[in-house]
């Protein structure tokens, strides 16, 4: 019997990733994906717990749904994710409407309770087992060798994290860190490749803290998987994220100026330009070491772009440290970044202290994001007149028009008769608009 799939994802890459296998995994149980939630018979929100806001669009959606459920009485809806894993039995209790909740460690186990489910249980499993998930999936035929898919996709490496920064539910949510091993990761990028696929992202909370075991039965680093990947014809584009300052090692730094393949883009989060608050958030790194870093990056690699994540207003942020953290951005200057109100968030060690007044945060945020938004456009502009790679993705919305992604990952439109979908070409970059390049083939 064929059954249909709605996911929702929230957060990060690496809950796309999630969705993905989730979606395989119940398609070995006859589910095919819709993009529409009212002629679904099993809708999953994959939920991201990272932020207060984050965690309470789980709530509204649900309420959303609930007239659906009403509609179709053989409806289901689960809640996998990180808020599943942060509230586990509390969810089944505050929405009566859910019936199913599986943490992001156990979601190899959603055909049983997929089918416990449909036999009137509500089964909630947030553990985090011994057994490696990824080797417990089951593959729906939807996913075998010969079923093409775009030109871009991610590839989970690592998972969890052990550096507790006080702010932070990752490593509650997610658990320890493990890494993959490197056998495991190459031939599935190879399967990727055989599929169309011509860049891959590796994922991890901390991607760059990996260190899987390799064919050879030694602990291969990142830089050690990047140059192995590199190998596979075919593969044209490798990137890596999210990354901690403190495992940024040599041999990866190194690998920015001699692996072609791995793209010069790099976002590597500081969340503060102040040591006395990079020491209150326990990030074990000072403002100077992470700018020796970048100084680094970019003697191996000079035309790498920087991306980073900020978060203003965490408790005993003073003036002088906020004014530390936009010297820190006009230093380094980023090509993109991402920048957040602290968000108390439960069971970890910073929402037990005196937060910073909302007003004094929601200005500190306006006045980083003008600068972020500044040192952007710059980075965009500064593109104007150079030649870039672009793979291409899809159409745009102008007749003739395809989108694709710089090396330096900004969005790139170029009007040109033939381009496919996974088409890598060389572009002259002509102009640049609010969020995104234009360019012509070269
Ligand atoms: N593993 C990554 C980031 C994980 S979360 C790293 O270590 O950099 C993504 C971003 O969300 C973080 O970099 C941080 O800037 C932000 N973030 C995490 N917890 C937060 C909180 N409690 N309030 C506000 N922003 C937060
Ligand atoms: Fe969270 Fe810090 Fe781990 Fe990143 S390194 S996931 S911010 S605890
Ligand atoms: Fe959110 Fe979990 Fe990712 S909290 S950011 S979905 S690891």
């Amino acid at each position: 019997m064929t059954r249909k799939l709605f996911i929702k994802t929230y957060g990060c890459q690496m809950n796309v990733y999630d969705s993905e296998r989730m979606a395989e995994a119940l398609g070995a149980q006859g589910y095919v994906t819709t993009e529409r939630a009212e002629e679904a018979d099993m809708i999953l929100l994959n939920t991201c717990h990272i932020r207060e806001k984050a965690a309470e669009k789980v709530y509204s959606e649900l309420g959303r749904l609930k007239p659906l459920k009403a509609a179709n009485p053989e409806l289901r809806i689960g809640i996998a994710g990180c808020v599943a894993q942060a509230e586990g039995e509390e969810i089944m209790r505050r929405a009566p409407v859910v019936d199913l909740v599986v943490g992001p460690q156990t979601y190899h186990r959603l055909p049983a309770m997929e089918a416990a489910m449909r036999a009137g249980a509500r089964p909630v499993d947030t553990d985090f087992p011994e057994e490696d998930k990824f080797e417990h999936l089951p593959k729906s035929r939807a996913s075998g060798p010969r079923a093409r898919r775009g030109p871009t996709a991610f590839l989970t490496v690592q998972e969890g994290c052990d550096k507790f920064c006080a702010f932070c539910v990752v490593p509650y949510t997610r658990g320890a860190e493990v890494s993959r091993p490197a056998t495991r990761l190459l031939a599935e990028a190879r399967d990727l490749v055989k599929r169309g696929v011509r860049e891959i992202t590796l994922l991890g909370q901390n991607v760059n803290a990996y260190h899987g075991e390799g064919p050879d039965g030694a602990e291969w680093s990142l830089a050690r998987l990047i140059r192995a990947l590199a190998e596979i014809d075919g593969l044209e584009r490798i990137r890596y994220t999210t990354s901690h300052p403190n495992d940024m090692g040599d041999d990866l730094i190194a690998a920015h100026g001699q692996v072609a393949k791995l793209m010069p883009y790099l976002h590597l989060p500081v969340q503060s330009g102040s040591d006395r608050v990079l020491k209150a958030m326990n990030r074990k790194h000072t403002a100077e070491q992470y700018l020796r870093q970048i100084e680094k990056l970019r003697a191996a690699r000079p035309d790498l772009l920087l991306s980073g994540d900020f978060i203003v207003g965490f408790p005993g942020e003073t003036e002088a440290d906020f004014e530390a953290t936009l010297d820190l951005v006009r230093a380094v200057g980023y090509g993109q970044a991402y920048s957040f109100k602290y968000s108390a968030r439960p069971g970890t060690p910073a929402a037990e202290r005196a937060p910073v007044p909302a007003a004094v945060a929601d200005d500190r945020l306006q006045l980083l994001q003008a600068l972020l938004a500044e040192q952007q456009r710059a980075a965009q502009e500064a593109m104007v007149g150079r030649e870039v790679g672009v793979l291409f993705e899809k159409p745009g919305r102008m007749e003739g028009q395809m989108v694709g992604k710089s090396d330096h990952l900004h969005a790139v439109h170029v009007v040109a008769e033939g381009l496919q979908p996974g088409d890598l070409r060389r572009v002259r970059i002509t102009a640049s608009a609010s969020h995104s390049l234009a360019g012509a083939l070269i």
